[in-house]
């Protein structure tokens, strides 16, 4: 995989390509972040307009990134500016890599707090402290741990101590057959623990919920949130997959490759919803309550379900190691970049950039506890700092890289990159490229600020 060095080295397999670029996609944002979101926004017409973003959006734009990445074959920044003079074209494109590299380190800063909670339940799970416990007990267990922000920081420390050693190592091929072995098994279990919740939970509330669309129940907010959720599951919008495309081989359809990784990433997300939501509805639970709900959940299955005291630890092993492929990703640009235009060592850089987040994500940690009550536009530094990043950085980026694929970059060079000809197939993601994607995007944005109801436009 990614090299130690700026020499960039290719994919072994289009299967490498796809492993690394799904274990980039599939992590807490499937099985932690959409739930609570679909949670938050009412259930079905949040899922049926994220599905519709994946698709008409995520889909098209992935495409873009990929294709933009392996034209330029570089770090994201040089690669906008590369590829933007290549076409004719202004050399501030690469700002959209600048923006990109800000968005990863708000995201890995939360996301490092996220993983702390996963090392701590994988902690209860081994101890076989869900075994038969009620709902406020478990409850508890979550209030306990936000209640000692100590001990968060320091399975935060080991989380981004765990991430920058590898970054800072170049990510190597040991990675690649772990995620090999052990993305496999993560969908595995998720398979168990969906049996658990069509036998043992209430299955039918849960698809009710989960897929029975209520308008009335999508606002303008919940849609931004709903666009935000597409770009942050699929890693779009920041540059990464841009990275990774830089390492694809020629003659690899980027089409067929990017459609694969959607589909799996989404089909996660979904199953992750329908293992919840029963478990929710069964216990007499809030599905509205936010950041903890996976963690208020599944150990109610773990603790009354058979073999559970197995796998409980097994699942937050496992979900930890996806939250850990994400996180590297999510590093990863940023070290890139310092390394290939400042010819900086990989090691001390990357070890700067994970204390700088690290520090960061001390806000995180501390929203809820110590600085609960700090609010800005009614939510936490939490809340704010994730806003930023997923719902307005990442779209904004995405918008910008499509339009980068479907405007800058001329007919030959897509064409070219793309490989499937000038027919339907390509036509349609030009279309939705240069059209469709852009223009959601936008009009999602305008929504949410209010814009179209003042302009009474819906
Ligand atoms: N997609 C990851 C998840 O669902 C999170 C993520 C967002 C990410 N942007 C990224 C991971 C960039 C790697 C690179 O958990």
């Amino acid at each position: 995989m990614v090299k130690g060095t700026s020499l960039r080295g290719f994919w072994s397999s289009r299967l490498a390509f796809v492993l690394a670029v799904s274990g980039s996609a599939v992590g807490l944002g499937n099985i932690w972040r959409f739930p609570f979101m679909v949670g938050e926004n009412g259930g079905g017409a949040f899922v049926l307009f994220y599905i519709l973003c994946v698709f008409a959006i995520g889909l098209p734009i992935m495409i873009s990134e990929v294709m933009i990445g392996r034209r330029g074959r570089r770090n994201p920044i040089a690669t906008m500016r590369i590829v933007g003079e290549e076409e004719g074209s202004h050399a501030a494109w690469s700002l959209v890599g600048v923006m990109g590299i800000v968005a990863g380190f708000l995201i890995l800063s939360f996301y490092s707090v996220i993983g702390a909670w996963t090392i701590a339940y994988l902690g209860h799970s081994l101890a076989g402290s869900f075994s038969h416990l009620p709902k406020e007990e478990i409850h508890d267990l979550f209030e306990a741990l936000q209640a000692n922000p100590l001990k968060v920081v320091v399975l935060h420390t080991i989380f981004m101590t765990l991430t920058v050693v590898i970054v800072g190592r170049g990510v190597e091929r040991g990675l690649e057959k772990l995620v090999r072995f052990l993305m496999p098994a993560l969908v595995f279990l998720l398979g168990l623990l969906l049996v658990y919740s069509i036998v043992a939970a209430d299955f039918a509330r849960g698809v009710e919920f989960l897929f029975r669309a209520n308008f009335d129940a999508l606002t303008p907010a919940g849609m931004l949130m709903a666009m935000g959720q597409a770009f942050f599951t699929l890693s779009l919008g920041m540059g990464a997959i841009m990275a990774y495309g830089a390492y694809l081989p020629e003659g690899t359809s980027i089409s067929r490759t990017s459609f694969a990784v959607v589909v799996v990433d989404t089909m996660i997300a979904i199953v992750s919803g329908l293992i919840i939501f029963p478990i929710v509805f069964a216990s007499g639970l809030d599905p509205a309550q936010g950041p903890g709900l996976l963690f208020e959940t599944l150990p109610l299955a773990f603790g009354s379900m058979p073999w559970g005291w197995l796998l409980g630890p097994l699942f937050f092993a496992l979900l930890l190691f996806a939250a850990w492929t994400s996180a590297i990703g999510l590093l990863e640009p940023a070290v890139a970049w310092s390394v290939e235009s400042h010819g900086l060592s990989r090691r001390s850089v990357a070890i700067v950039i994970g204390v700088l987040i690290w520090a960061l994500g001390l806000l995180t940690v501390f929203s809820f506890n110590l600085l609960a009550d700090v609010r800005i536009f009614g939510g936490t530094l939490f809340d704010n700092i994730d806003h930023l990043a997923s719902n307005v950085l990442l779209p904004l980026g995405g918008l910008l890289i499509t339009v980068f694929g479907g405007w800058v970059m001329c007919k030959n060079s897509s064409a070219d990159e793309l490989d499937i000809g000038t027919g339907p197939a390509y036509r349609t993601w030009r279309f939705l490229a240069r059209w469709v994607a852009p223009l959601s995007v936008l009009l999602v944005f305008l929504h949410a600020a209010g814009i179209l109801s003042a302009l009474g436009l819906v």
